[in-house]
């Protein structure tokens, strides 16, 4: 039960979220839940992942392929549609375990025929440019009935179109949508067949605009059913007829197979992600539900194919937010493939390094050396973020906001995901391959950005945006200036492994980047780099220089002055600026990032001042809330702050439109958020020090949570209960792995089992908020 996403009945309402909510995808290719006779007003996307263009002055997105498993129906000429036509029932399905959506719909034709339809299709995990669906029809009175199906070259786009000089295309049973793209003239090809079980009365070709569609007449006998396969490829590339001929060679070497052995070895794959990566919890089937469903968004927009890719802030759920790549990635969505599938966390951290040449050129436009990378990143690396992000809902005009030029501790982020791939798997090639470079890019970069205030005898970085975005161009953000340090101390670090593992690599990177002697100054920046500390008597860690001055209004006190709800809170003028009102977790997410710099106390008492404050305008926060109230021993507080990560594409409860611009889609940041309030926040794990730790902080009434882990290349299997710790080391295992709960240390042997018991951590939240 808990692997299934379901509904019954049809609400035009929810047809953008369920577009979200039933996607398919295996990283290489979004495709969204809508239903198969479903249009691009519907918003039906076929995304591709690391492929933009770019129209005039519009913003560069991702290309949406057209939609090679378009199908309609007809009873007679009447035709069948849940939009369009009465029906008896309707209901659709998500089976996460296999990564499959089906749809059951009964239609009542005019004629009085029942007509049921039965679809089932997948995004193959095996073959990444292959869709598969598999249709089944029945009437209940005897009647001809016709299948519209093909392929839609009508595509949804926000700021297209993309595609170009589209040709249809029809030889040997297959037929083919080709276009090149607007900017860039890649080639996209979807190339389609059918095999239909019983051959149809007729079938004939019908072409209109950029669409090419079979229509296929049965006579139809009562309580038959009449079923077909449909076979999708979708090719990219540069030349158009290489992909063309590719396209037709996979679709038809695919219908060699069957539909089911084509299942049979998609199944196998997601088999093997779910024996990697399933988190289970007992005694609580809400939070087992939302959590596995956090961590299936997760796996259909995994790039395991390149290290060219990283995962857009919308995943593959279409165009939104540029299909550009943000910090979400290191931040919030690397821990759980760290954890679970390292080659996927190896491919996210190269990607910073494939985008370092735009980094550079960022940090070269702005003034400064070393790499500052791209607020919204996309295939080079070059900033798609604009100047003028947000539009003024009072003026209509377009707003200066300074995303792009002062969220600095973008190339932090950065830096600390490749160190944390690095720590947690222990393989160097990553620095070898460039990691190092990109690493001390950025911490040259930081360099640059700093000034040195000789009276104060401090470096500071000045005039900066952090993670709340509603006060833009503030002094010393602490989580800015902490991440800017903790990226010099990498940086330190890499010289010095460099130095001593590999010589030569050092000297290169040495010769290559030391121009004018940025690295020697690192260390004195990172002992001499100020850093805003808990103020003595409160406890208090100022989120910038002079925030505590601000208005210190409450939530429902700003929100009360609102005028138009989608009015801009940040900006030049918006309300929150002149007051202590957050966007989101800021300095509570340096505690977490951070925590064993600063003591409980501190983080309690920020947690306690920063809670109310915070308006959760990003779906980043949550789980950054959740997480610090578990290490702060507050699980009621951490449990209500998951389930509300970790059930955002379940709810879809989210902005869906900005006056008339889609913002929906997936949430991968809150979906991997919500792994890390389970995992790393209840049951409290984490590598520290070369040791795996364990302090678990379970919500009441779970009485399990386990989860399969891989830390230095060591299989391990760890259960927490209200009591005891379980750690299952893989027989297979190299070496052995210091376990710790509490005081506890002992050895994970190779196939040893250990079992630990500790006093249940304090419960209840004594928390003000
Ligand atoms: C948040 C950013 C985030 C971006 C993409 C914004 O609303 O403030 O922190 O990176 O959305 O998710």
């Amino acid at each position: 039960m808990s692997w299934i996403v379901e509904e019954t009945g049809f609400d035009p309402g929810r047809i953008a979220t369920n577009g979200n909510k039933y996607m398919l995808g295996n990283g290489a290719i979004g495709y969204r839940g809508t239903l198969e006779e479903f249009e691009r007003e519907q918003l039906t996307a076929c995304t591709l992942a690391g492929l933009y263009d770019k129209v005039g002055d519009l913003w560069r997105e991702p290309v949406n392929a057209p939609n090679g498993l378009s199908t309609r129906y007809y009873s007679g000429d009447e035709p069948l549609g849940l939009l369009s036509s009465a029906y008896e029932s309707h209901g659709q399905s998500l089976n996460m375990r296999n990564a499959t959506f089906c749809r059951e719909t009964v239609f009542a034709s005019l004629g009085g025929s029942r007509v049921e339809v039965r679809s089932q299709r997948f995004v193959s995990m095996k073959r990444l440019d292959l869709l598969l669906m598999k249709m089944e029809l029945r009437v209940s009175e005897d009647g001809e009935f016709t299948v519209l199906t093909g392929i839609d070259g009508e595509v949804w786009d926000i700021n297209g179109p993309h595609l170009e000089d589209s040709e249809t295309v029809s030889a040997g049973g297959i037929v083919a949508v080709s276009a090149v793209t607007h900017e860039l003239r890649r080639a996209v090809v979807v190339a389609e067949t059918v095999r239909w079980e019983k051959a149809p009365q007729s079938e004939q070709l019908e072409r209109k605009g950029s669409s090419i569609y079979r229509r296929a007449t049965f006579l139809g006998k009562a309580g038959e059913t009449y079923s077909f396969t449909k076979y999708v490829s979708v090719v990219t590339g540069d030349d158009r007829q290489t992909a063309l001929a590719q396209a037709v060679s996979r679709t038809l070497g695919a219908a060699e197979s069957t539909y089911e052995d084509h299942l049979c070895e998609h199944e196998a794959e997601w088999e093997n992600k779910w024996e990697e990566s399933d988190v289970t919890i007992e005694g609580d089937e809400a939070a087992q539900f939302a959590l596995r469903y956090s961590l299936y968004q997760l796996h259909i927009i995994a790039p395991t194919h390149s290290e060219k890719l990283s995962i857009p802030a919308r995943g593959l759920s279409g165009q939104v937010y540029k299909g550009a790549v943000f910090w979400d990635t290191e931040m919030f969505m690397l821990p759980f493939f760290l954890y679970s599938q390292p080659d996927v966390a190896r491919n996210l951290v190269m990607y910073r390094v494939h985008t370092l040449e735009g980094a550079r050129r960022k940090a070269q436009e702005y003034g400064y050396r070393g790499a500052f990378y791209a607020w919204e990143s996309q295939e080079t690396g070059d900033d798609a973020c604009t100047l003028f992000n947000v539009t003024d809902v009072f003026t209509n005009r377009p707003m200066r906001t300074y995303f792009r030029d002062k969220q600095i501790h973008i190339s932090a982020d950065a830096a600390y995901g490749i160190w944390q791939y690095y720590e947690y798997t222990g393989d160097e090639s990553v620095l070898l391959d460039g990691g190092a470079e990109a690493i001390l890019e950025c911490a040259r970069f930081f360099y640059s950005y700093s000034y040195y205030k000789k009276e104060k005898m401090r470096y500071e970085l000045l005039d900066v945006t952090g993670p709340d975005e509603y006060h833009e161009r503030v002094g010393n953000n602490a989580f800015t200036n902490a991440m800017a340090k903790r990226t010099i101390g990498i940086a330190l670090a890499t010289l010095e492994l460099l130095e001593a593992k590999y010589p030569e690599a050092y000297r290169e990177l040495v010769d290559k980047l030391n121009d004018i002697d940025d690295l020697a100054a690192l260390s004195h920046m990172h002992d001499e780099l100020y850093v805003p500390s808990p103020d003595p008597r409160t406890g208090i860690i100022e989120q910038f220089d002079g925030y505590l001055k601000l208005e210190d209004v409450d939530l429902p006190t700003l929100k009360s002055r609102v005028l138009d709800k989608n009015e801009y809170l940040g900006g030049s003028s918006g309300l929150a600026t002149t007051t202590q009102i957050l966007k989101q977790a800021d300095v509570v997410l340096m505690l977490h990032l951070l925590k064993d710099d600063y003591s409980l106390e501190a983080k309690r008492a920020n947690w306690e001042y920063y809670e109310p404050r915070t308006e959760h305008g990003s779906s980043l926060s949550s789980c950054i809330y959740a997480l610090v109230a578990s290490d702060i021993g507050a699980p009621d507080w951490a449990y209500r702050y998951f389930m509300k990560t970790a059930t955002i594409d379940l709810t879809g409860e989210s902005k869906q439109y900005v006056g008339t611009l889609y913002i929906g889609g997936t949430h991968p940041a809150a979906n991997g958020g919500a792994w890390m309030a389970a995992v790393l926040g209840f049951a409290g794990v984490r590598l520290h020090r070369g040791a795996l730790v364990v302090k678990p902080a379970l919500p009441q009434g779970w009485s399990s949570i386990s989860l399969p882990m891989r830390v230095k290349d060591q299989r391990l299997f760890v259960t927490v209960t209200p009591t005891e710790v379980i750690v299952r080391a893989a027989a297979a295992n190299r070496s052995s792995l210091p376990i710790r709960v509490g005081e506890e240390e002992r050895e994970a042997e190779p196939g040893s089992e250990l079992t630990f018991r500790y006093g249940s951590s304090e419960r209840g939240d004594g928390l003000a908020g």
